[in-house]
């Protein structure tokens, strides 16, 4: 399963506002239109969005156009996801060491996209370590393989412990307003064939109260120098309600999604949306017209309320600003 194809010099990505109604694919050969289809969420996911523009900066260069209007075209799609900006400065910095060779900068995203899926199969292989026997678990958004260049971050870790026997149910929150966890989590599990139940947002507390959460895990859009990350909005609810029930509260991402520039969760821009996303369901009005609406696509949650962070290069514990320097920064 997967979400993004290079071919003869385009750019092929599964439409993900479109599922799981039909699985159809739209061809870009121009950088504005992949800032237009991250924008649109045609692509979505951190590290997915991240992947796109890679190849969006490539386009560019095959067309000759100014590559730097192209980066800050791509880099004005979304704001909070880090790995947006992490593929694009590391595709620039190859520009300039190969003075805009578009062969040189197709290898570069071809190698940024193989080594995404290759962090996930490692995550996912290190972090269905903390998953239990018979594990009930909740996810919340998207964090699969069509968020990711493949295998996917919560959904890799999902993957490899259902293939160990280990996964007895997923609860997906259905993930309002765009309906990522109904939609697109939902839909990888079930082709997949693994047991997943939709439940809205507001259900997973009982859930809990019930004693029918194991675990929780759930993805990233950035995560700051001391553990506090923002993920998508309804994060930081089920983290609260996770802590209250004692519930172990995972987050899993890539090495591309952590960003040490920043001290803490206050530092990272959170990205707001229409006010339709919030009025309409599927072009229909579910709300009166003209009410003030508040958007934020993502929340911060404090790092006080993870138990543990899985990436590719081991599961990190609390004290996580001294463990994630430790891993990540040198
Ligand atoms: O607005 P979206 O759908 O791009 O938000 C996606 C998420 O919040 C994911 O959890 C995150 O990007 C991790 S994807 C591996």
């Amino acid at each position: 399963m997967e979400a993004i194809r290079w071919k003869d010099n385009a750019l092929f990505l599964l439409d993900q506002t479109r599922l799981p109604e039909g699985e159809y694919w739209v061809r870009y050969t121009d950088a504005a239109e992949v800032a237009a289809a991250i924008r649109t969420m045609v692509v979505r996911g951190a590290p997915a969005i991240g992947i796109a523009a890679a190849f969006g900066y490539c386009l560019a260069a095959l067309r000759g156009q100014d590559l730097t209007a192209a980066r800050d075209i791509l880099a004005a799609s979304r704001p909070t996801a880090v790995n947006l900006f992490w593929a694009l400065d590391r595709m620039e910095r190859v520009a300039k060491a190969c003075g805009g060779d578009p062969e040189a900068l197709i290898r570069e995203a071809i190698a940024i996209h193989r080594e995404d899926v290759e962090m996930n199969h490692t995550m996912s292989r290190l972090g269905s370590a903390v998953v239990p026997a018979h594990a009930r678990i909740l996810t919340h958004c998207n964090a699969g393989a069509i968020a990711t260049g493949g295998y996917g971050t919560v959904l890799g870790v999902v993957r490899t412990a259902h293939a160990q026997g280990k996964v007895e149910m997923v609860y997906c929150d259905e993930t309002r307003p765009l309906l990522q966890g109904a939609r697109l989590t939902a839909w990888e599990l079930t082709q997949d064939h693994i047991p997943a139940t939709l439940i809205t947002d507001s259900m997973a507390a009982v859930l809990m109260a019930q004693g029918k959460i194991d675990l929780v895990i759930l993805g990233c859009d950035r995560m700051a120098a001391n553990g506090d990350f923002a993920n998508k909005v309804g994060t930081y609810s089920v983290a609260v309600n996770a802590h209250y029930h004692g519930i172990p509260f995972y987050s899993a991402l890539p090495s591309t999604t952590i960003d040490l520039s920043i001290p803490d969760g206050a530092h990272i821009p959170i990205e707001e949306r229409s006010p339709e996303e919030v009025t309409h369901v599927a072009g229909v009005a579910t709300a009166p017209r003209d009410v003030p609406v508040f958007n934020p696509a993502f929340d911060v949650t404090p790092h006080q309320l993870l138990t543990g962070i899985i990436t590719e290069k081991g599961v990190i514990y609390p004290p996580f600003r001294e463990n994630l320097a430790a891993l990540f920064g040198g």
